[in-house]
């Protein structure tokens, strides 16, 4: 049979492809491609977590941002002569976990004197779409603060409105009037107009002086209509990646900045106005609005098992900008409340709901378990006997009490170096099932890299490949990095024995407010831009498979830049290829599918190609996309490959 090439191309340069179908394989663990979620970037707070105000609790501070203090993007606005104060106070809080509220003092109301935030960046309003308003308020004093009136007369009614940057009304509601100790008031406003970059305005139409806190405006349109939920383009951008896992808190923000900063569970449950906020480590306020119950509750709702990753009892070693020498360990007295804390995490995600910790699951509206699989336990940590002692004591509880979590332990930063080494040495004598594996290198080093993982000791811990990017010049999403990952996902998927879970990282980024680059997804308040990098995720999630089958590439020089890997997936009977051409050259092909009896006529293709350095942006979200196609096909069969692609074939064989 001949071989269908371009005139005058060379029959040499085909690549010879032969999959051995009725070979044993490899298997595929079925989660092999997740999300890593961390806050970074703006990632929860002002991206995924669809809060609409901004400092809401009053709790930004100076140690965040130098220029931060608790009355941050709140400003009093005096129309028609009104004279007003507002302070930042602590002495009567709502709650010692919300210990900030602000002391709102009108002394002429004038037209109406109003708090207004702009939001993340503005608020985007939709015409139609309802926005919950909730706030605690607590009238301090009527009247006159020095005409000796205080809790004399009557507390007025505040008013909640949507205004355009040029103060149209987008919308109102009256919230009722405040009592003498704090008490929550709400209302829905209907948005009569959209807006891009609208603003929350509080309206006080008397003279008086009130306490505010946990001022809120939600919409009610969140990701499957949660409360207290996502943002819903955002959060479909992550369901449709499909990704069996989403791993959560971090990242860096995992272990945090300082042992006060370690990310703690039990902080981000429970009413919102009760969590116990705190700084950022990326340079900002973490609210926890989006915390563990709405993490696990997103992953149920895309069908991705939660991966939570607990500090080690050790904060992060870059803490204070220490550049690597700043870890310090919980005290080893604090040790044993720290991993039954860890402990309760499994009961709160697992136990029944008559269990203590289920029971708050439960109430917080999920009898039913969470089925809490894996449990990540520190982040890149060094490997210091400080880090060892408490890894040991976490690793050693879980294990005795919950032997069906896989626990995944952590080998530093770098994909080898004496904290590889050292972090492998010692997940292997404890038997830890898993452990992190991260690496930031540059395109070439990924296609240079594909044999990583075929002589890893089958014995060892397995892998889970928690933080990979390609990093290209200026760290670009580039089609050329996008490919590189991709070659590298082929060699994941043949070594899926050993490397049972991947995740791309950084997931979020919000354009404006982007530390770390690149990332899978950029926003702002308005889009949603899948990079190119997104695109192969989304293909290798998609088309995953069970068993990785034998494959051969020949008729090509050596170090050509070509991977392969063929699937089988169990579920539809097909057989998958993705083929990524890295080279500047069509690379025709010959397929051979041996051992298949019933090969369909037609193959579904699907191509990812474009000029190595072209990347997706907000002028062009589409510049490079996955085009599918049919291609004929057969026990054997010939394709293109387009210079700088990734092509995955679907082929029936049932
Ligand atoms: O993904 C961004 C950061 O990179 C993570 O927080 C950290 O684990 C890694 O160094």
């Amino acid at each position: 049979m001949g071989i269908l090439l371009g005139v005058g191309r060379a029959l040499a340069d085909v690549a010879i492809i032969k999959v051995q179908a009725d070979a044993p394989g490899r298997s595929i663990g079925p989660d092999l491609v997740g999300v890593f979620f961390e806050d970074i970037n703006y990632a929860a707070d002002g991206g995924l977590y669809a809060e609409l105000i901004q400092n809401r609790s009053f709790e930004y501070q100076a140690t965040e941002q130098k220029t931060w203090n608790p009355l941050s993007y709140w400003d009093v606005q005096t129309p028609g002569g009104g004279r007003a104060s507002l302070d930042g106070e602590a002495a009567a809080p709502l709650n010692a976990n919300n210990p900030h509220y602000a002391v709102l003092e009108v002394s002429e109301p004038g037209q109406g004197v109003g708090l207004a935030n702009p939001g993340f960046d503005g608020i985007r309003v939709e015409a139609g779409g309802r926005y919950r308003v909730s706030l605690f308020a607590r009238q301090l004093y009527v009247g006159n603060r020095w005409g000796g009136s205080a809790h004399a007369g009557h507390p007025a009614p505040l008013t909640a409105r949507l205004e355009s940057k040029s103060g149209q009304v987008l919308g109102e509601v009256a919230l009722g009037a405040p009592g003498w100790e704090w008490t929550r008031l709400t209302n829905t406003i209907t948005a009569t107009q959209s807006e891009a970059a609208a603003r929350f305005v509080l309206v006080v139409t008397n003279r008086g002086g009130m306490a505010l806190d946990e001022v809120s405006l939600f919409p009610e349109n969140t990701f499957r209509g949660r409360p207290n939920g996502l943002r819903p383009d955002l959060a479909q951008a992550i369901a449709d990646l499909h990704p069996k896992f989403i791993r959560f808190p971090g990242g860096c923000v995992a272990h945090g900045n300082g042992l006060g900063n370690l990310y703690r569970w039990k902080d981000t449950i429970g009413p919102v106005e009760e969590r116990h906020q705190q700084a950022n480590l990326w340079g900002y306020h973490q609210s926890v609005g989006l915390g563990y119950f709405e993490y696990f509750q997103f992953c149920e709702d895309i069908r991705a098992k939660p991966l939570p990753v607990v500090a080690a009892g050790v904060c992060c070693q870059n803490s204070g900008h220490t550049g690597g020498t700043g870890q310090e360990g919980l005290p080893l007295a604090a040790m044993p409340a720290y991993v039954q804390d860890i402990l309760d995490l499994i009961e709160w995600a697992n136990g029944p709901a008559t269990s203590a910790w289920g029971a708050k699951r439960a109430a917080a509206g999920h009898p039913e378990p969470f089925h809490l699989q894996y449990l990540g336990v520190g982040n890149e940590d060094a490997q210091t006997e400080v880090f060892r002692t408490r890894f040991k004591m976490i690793y050693e509880a879980v294990k005795a009490q919950h032997p069906e979590i896989t626990v995944i332990g952590t080998v530093g930063p770098f994909p080898d170096g004496p904290d590889y080494d050292a972090g492998w040495q010692f997940a292997n004598e404890l038997h830890v099932p898993m452990v992190d594996e991260h690496y930031y290198e540059k395109p070439e080093w990924f296609w240079d890299h594909l044999n990583r993982y075929d002589g890893y000791d089958r014995s060892w811990s397995q892998v889970y490949l928690g933080e990979y990017a390609a990093h290209d010049a200026g760290r670009a999403n580039t089609l050329r990095s996008a490919l590189a990952e991709a070659a590298h996902l082929t060699a994941l998927e043949r070594n899926g024995d050993v490397v049972r879970l991947a995740s791309y990282a950084p997931l979020l980024a919000k354009q404006g407010r982007t530390q770390w680059r690149p990332d899978l997804i950029y926003f702002d308040n308005q889009q949603v831009l899948r990079t190119v990098n997104y695109f192969v995720q989304q293909l290798f999630s998609l088309n995953q498979g069970d068993v990785c089958l034998p494959t051969t590439c020949s008729g090509v020089p050596a170090g050509a830049r070509l991977a392969i890997s063929s699937v089988s997936e169990r579920r539809s009977g097909d057989l998958i290829m993705k083929l990524v051409n890295g080279q500047a050259t069509l690379q025709p092909v010959r397929v051979s599918l041996a051992g298949v009896n019933n090969v369909g006529s037609e193959a579904i293709q699907t191509v990812l190609t474009g000029d190595p350095a072209a990347v997706n942006d907000f002028n062009q979200p589409l510049r490079v996309e996955p085009v599918t196609s049919r291609l004929k096909v057969g026990p054997v069969f010939d394709c293109e490959l387009p210079a700088h692609s990734l092509t995955v074939l679907r082929v029936k064989t049932r």
